[in-house]
């Protein structure tokens, strides 16, 4: 049984994290999600809050779960008896930093693999902040994330969950 876990910030989740998190639960067979908590960020979403949107935009998918985590993804991945952790790569930007962190999981956990997933075409240019910052300007988010996320993030920019 082949364990990933899939960590980041999920502030909130967007069509690209929700595509990797579907085609992670095709190769392995359970996929836990990691909503980081990390109380020096101040995210738009609170940890619970980007659990349970997640939560909702994946419960038709029976072999993943979102949890919590604070601390080290490796001593997340550890927890949950997970082999691998999965990160998305959209582009040559994203390398850099993907690759030092994976080395650095490396170092401390060397039993542990990283898997990248290239991001789908669609989606390569997609991430939470984008979409947080078109909703704050009144722009279309159709394309970013499913309806029930993006009223969450108009809800909580414009106060109330009007379609732009
Ligand atoms: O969605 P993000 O913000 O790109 O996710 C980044 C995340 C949460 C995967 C990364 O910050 C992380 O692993 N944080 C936990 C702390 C940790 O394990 N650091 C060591 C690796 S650099």
């Amino acid at each position: 049984m082949v364990i990933a876990v899939y960590p980041g910030s999920f502030d909130p989740a967007t069509y690209g994290h929700l595509d990797v998190i579907k085609r992670a639960s095709i190769s392995f067979d359970k996929v836990v999600v990691g909503v980081l908590h990390n109380s020096s960020k101040s995210p738009l979403f609170s940890v619970e809050e980007r659990v349970n949107i997640l939560r909702e935009a994946t419960k038709e998918i029976p072999n993943v779960d979102i949890k919590r985590f604070e601390g080290l993804s490796v001593n997340f991945a550890r927890e949950n008896n997970a082999q691998v952790i999965v990160r998305g790569l959209r582009a040559v930007t994203d390398f850099e930093y993907e690759l030092q962190m994976a080395q650095t999981n490396r170092v401390l956990a060397p039993d542990i693999d990283t898997v990248f997933m290239t991001t789908s075409l669609e989606y390569a240019y997609l991430s939470s902040t984008i979409m947080k910052e078109v909703a704050l300007f009144g722009g279309d988010l159709d394309k970013f994330a499913p309806p029930a996320i993006t009223n969450a993030v108009l809800a909580k920019l414009h106060g109330s969950a009007k379609k732009l």
